[in-house]
């Protein structure tokens, strides 16, 4: 990795376009491509059934990593989660289970709140595995065990190409967690790594849709608030969303669940403030339209990010598509983390501002 900007204006766009690269490394490296299934790269020190709950904690957008993971250990290793920011999670006392499993997710490794949750954890008696991008780094040499993201270098203050290998990382771990606990079959868990496979050629055919999201940012730069929605794994991207053009562009975001929309932030839909939806045609995909059309009723503008199936369902008045590959929606969140991060940056690039190094934050918080 040349740590220098390529052909790029800032570290931020190298990193968003090196994802297909870096994601598919990163997968290579716990997946068996020939029997389409998850090798593990080390030595798990528990046993996967005799785990009760795994607790999760982690900052930034590497929490958000962690939110999704949750969906998919709870669904496919049918195996409770919880997950705290690590500032709540160390000071909470929270009731813990010895030989339960605590899991860290950090690209640099030396955030200070989840190192604190880390010892905390380990003074409980909890196995402790980390998935880190920086493997020589400290919570990479406290935990029991590590699984690496090999994202390489990330430069840009605003995380992205780490947060789709951490979401690849965890989606392995929880297919692993699955199979060990016999919560999936073999016939499924072959599915599920297939879905992995394809991604980094779906992140590259979502990259060619670029110039579409650089002239919908143009519009975003204008607005003062933004909302973001979703549902399932695409409500953790949809605070991922919020939290990005946040970090860079410095206009006010907010992610919601699309469900809580009618608890609150439904009072401030009008025609200024744009709605990014996040909805991949999955399961709870009518449900989010059904959230939409409240928008819409409200004169709202809509920006919604969806696939064929999903397009062709959601025509009402206000809303800009943007149409990614269709896809299984197990992964879905690592290829819609890409649209979400260029809306973000062009809107910055718009705005001018300082995207590789935003004001007031920092790469890696090593002070609480
Ligand atoms: C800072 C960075 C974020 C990052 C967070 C957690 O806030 O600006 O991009 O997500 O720290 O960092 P970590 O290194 O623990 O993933």
């Amino acid at each position: 990795f040349l740590l220098d900007k390529g052909n790029h204006r800032h570290f931020m766009a190298k990193e968003i376009h090196e994802q297909p690269e870096v994601v598919a490394h990163t997968l290579s490296h716990y997946i068996d491509m020939a029997k389409e299934s998850v090798v593990l790269p080390g030595e798990l020190p528990f046993e996967w059934n005799k785990i009760e709950r795994v607790s999760i904690s982690a900052c930034g957008t590497a929490y958000y990593a962690g939110l999704v993971a949750k969906y998919w250990f709870e669904r496919y290793a049918r195996l409770p989660v919880e997950i705290d920011v690590a500032s709540e999670f160390r000071y909470r006392e929270a009731p813990l289970r010895k030989g339960d499993l605590a899991l860290f997710v950090s690209q640099s490794g030396e955030t200070a709140d989840t190192l604190a949750s880390l010892r905390y954890a380990k003074e409980q008696g909890l196995h402790v595995l980390s998935v880190v991008n920086v493997q020589t780094s400290t919570i990479a040499r406290e935990s029991d065990v590590i699984m690496p993201t090999l994202a390489g270098p990330e430069i840009g203050v605003a995380s992205t190409k780490a947060f789709t290998c951490q979401l690849s990382v965890l989606a392995c771990l929880a297919i692993a967690a699955g199979r060990a606990r016999g919560a999936i079959s073999d016939a499924e868990e072959r599915k599920l790594v297939r879905a992995l496979i394809e991604v980094p050629r779906h992140m590259n055919e979502t990259l060619t849709l670029e110039g579409d999201i650089e002239a919908l940012a143009r519009d975003l730069g204008k607005s003062s608030d933004v909302l973001y929605l979703g549902r399932g794994t695409s409500y953790p991207l949809a605070l991922e969303g919020a939290l990005k053009l946040k970090e860079i562009s410095y206009i006010h975001a907010e992610g919601y669940a699309a469900g809580e929309l009618k608890h609150g932030p439904i009072a401030l839909i009008d025609e200024t403030m744009p709605v990014i939806v996040t909805a991949p045609y999955d399961s709870v995909f009518e449900k989010t339209v059904s959230n939409m059309q409240e928008v819409a009723a409200r004169g709202g503008r809509i920006i919604l990010l969806t696939d064929s199936k999903g397009a062709a369902e959601a025509t009402m008045p206000g809303v800009t598509i943007i149409t990614l590959p269709d896809m299984p929606s197990s992964v879905t969140p690592l290829v819609y983390a890409l649209p979400v991060q260029l809306l973000a940056y062009y809107t910055a690039v718009a705005l001018g501002t300082d995207i590789d190094q935003p004001r007031n934050l920092a790469k890696s918080v090593t002070v609480e």
